[in-house]
């Protein structure tokens, strides 16, 4: 109910400067933070532009809050500006991952920016998969676009590059104490504790000091290429999360044994996680995988395809 710890309130400023924002705020994961974020600044009077391909948890948050949802074509600027142009609710909100976590492409982010100020709508972005990797700081997607200070709001996860747990929203001071009086899951759920936060921002120490996503993004555009080479699918990827498009879910599931057996446990997505026909084996490669365990993964995968 009250009180806060010093050195979260460090933290959180360590996090606003490393991304150019006013302020930041630590919520207990990436899942809180996207219900909490769209269901404080969305309510019945808001219409919500949502990328298909987004998250489960901004796909809750929409409907928690009570607001129309309008879903868009992914990455599709054309199918976002007319749905914008056609829908005349005052309060607009425009939300979009900017690494997409099945297919590993990168959203139109400067042109998602332009409409989003041409429609005064409010724009998330969630870094979950951007964090810690793109940019020159690794701060994501938006450092890499050289779009800061034109997102309102930033969602990432402490889950993924920082290989803990948690999360943080920036943007600027009015949005994140609004987040701070009003946000249901920051108010009524128990803080992350100052181990886990403790460890985050150890993570993050190393990530600025080491800035290692220019080496992760060298490895998966390596890995992308064998793979182009052998003719295998990996649909629109251009980052470390690399989907080996099977098509079927049975060869997915089949692809699946065949990586198990030769020591990879790999999982097999499928529908209704990803779209009718797209069934795949998802990568998401990391610097801790030693060179010999990817070569003999690719030529496995090689393998299957022959
Ligand atoms: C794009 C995206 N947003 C949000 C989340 C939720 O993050 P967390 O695992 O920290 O709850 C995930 C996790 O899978 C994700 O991929």
């Amino acid at each position: 109910m009250s009180g806060n710890l010093k050195f979260i309130e460090d933290f959180e400023k360590e996090l606003a400067e490393i991304l150019k924002t006013e302020r930041s705020l630590i919520f207990n994961s990436g899942w809180h933070a996207n219900i909490a974020l769209i269901s404080t600044f969305a309510d019945k009077n808001t219409t919500v532009f949502c990328d298909r391909l987004n998250h489960a948890s901004i796909y809750d948050g929409i409907k928690l809050s009570g607001a129309s949802m309008i879903r868009y074509h992914h990455n599709n600027m054309k199918d976002l500006e007319e749905k914008l142009k056609n829908d005349n609710t005052k309060k607009k909100i425009i939300i979009t991952e900017s690494v997409f976590s099945m297919d590993g492409d990168i959203s139109c982010l400067e042109d998602i920016v332009d409409l989003s100020q041409k429609h005064s709508a409010l724009l998330i972005v969630d870094e979950a998969h951007g964090f810690g990797v793109f940019g020159e700081r690794c701060t994501g997607i938006i450092e890499e676009k050289k779009l800061q200070g034109k997102v309102d709001l930033i969602m990432a996860t402490f889950g993924k590059a920082c290989g803990v747990m948690g999360s943080f929203v920036a943007g600027d001071s009015l949005l994140i104490e609004h987040l701070i009086n009003h946000a249901r899951p920051f108010i009524f759920s128990t803080a992350l504790n100052p181990f886990t936060v403790g460890a985050a921002r150890e993570a993050i120490k190393i990530i600025q000091k080491e800035r290692p996503g220019k080496r992760l993004i060298e490895i998966s555009n390596n890995f992308r290429e064998e793979l182009k080479k052998s003719k295998i699918s990996y649909g629109s990827s251009s980052s470390h999360i690399i989907p080996i498009i099977t098509g079927s879910n049975e060869r997915s599931l089949e692809l699946k044994e065949f990586l198990f057996q030769k020591g990879f446990f790999c999982q097999a997505i499928r529908p209704p996680t990803v779209l009718p026909g797209t069934a795949r084996i998802r990568l998401s490669l990391n610097l801790l995988i030693k060179e010999e365990d990817l070569k003999l993964l690719l030529d496995s995968i090689k393998e299957f395809f022959k």
